[in-house]
């Protein structure tokens, strides 16, 4: 699992543990998941290149770097949804691109019904964002995706990991990076991840 990292830091473990909380209601939840992103995007984006600039303070001049990648944050919706607008506020120059991807219920593998990516890659590197990593079957189709659009990084944020869901992804997309505030034990037979935190689009959003 070397390309796997689940954060070791105590707010993340703090926050992840009410946001599994059954009793969190979603207002509490969409809160909790947007600091969790960002605690999540801050570590994930620690190799980010730089370029040196000069910058004027009010006392002298000084050296000082400025990104110089272009950063494309890529939420599968819905439930990835929820961690743009706290990575956003990191960077927000990033460019958004959303894949609209939902399971099958019977089948679990995803469908595709939103894409609106131009033929151009517009940026040089992507986070995925979504907080289950399941089967990984979302996932895997997303990265396809992004690969075929040409997009030369690309690196996976989510909030909860299966065992399962890491395999797939590093079966099929191995140079692929993917953070994580916890990996938990197993997924059920109906492809949910145990102990997780159930439903990630539902409780964000009130419904189901
Ligand atoms: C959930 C979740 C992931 C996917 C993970 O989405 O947000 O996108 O399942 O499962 P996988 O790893 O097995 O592919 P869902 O299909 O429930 O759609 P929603 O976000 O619209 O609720
Ligand atoms: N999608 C979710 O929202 N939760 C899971 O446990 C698995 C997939």
């Amino acid at each position: 699992m070397s390309n796997v990292s689940a954060s070791r830091h105590p707010l993340v473990a703090h926050k992840l543990t009410r946001l599994r909380d059954t009793h969190t209601d979603p207002k509490r939840f969409r809160e909790l998941v947007r600091e969790i992103a960002a605690l999540l995007a801050y570590e994930a984006t620690a190799d980010l290149a730089t370029v040196d600039r000069d910058v004027q303070t009010p006392l002298a001049n000084s050296r000082g770097v400025e990104l110089q990648e272009k950063i494309g944050l890529v939420p599968i919706l819905r439930a990835g949804l929820g961690m743009v607008e706290g990575i956003w506020d990191l960077m927000p120059s990033a460019e958004v691109w959303h894949i609209g991807l939902y399971r099958d219920e019977q089948t679990l593998k995803p469908v595709e019904y939103y894409n609106k990516l131009p033929v151009e890659p517009t940026v040089s590197v992507c986070l995925i964002l979504d907080p289950m990593l399941a089967t990984g079957g979302s996932a895997v189709a997303t990265t396809d995706v992004l690969k075929r659009w040409g997009v030369g990084r690309i690196k996976f944020v989510g909030v909860i990991g299966a065992p399962e869901g890491i395999k797939n992804m590093q079966d099929h997309h191995p140079d692929v990076p993917i953070y994580l505030a916890a990996i938990d034990d197993h997924l059920n037979d109906k492809g949910y991840i145990i102990p997780g935190l159930g439903d990630a689009g539902d409780r964000q959003f009130g419904t189901g």
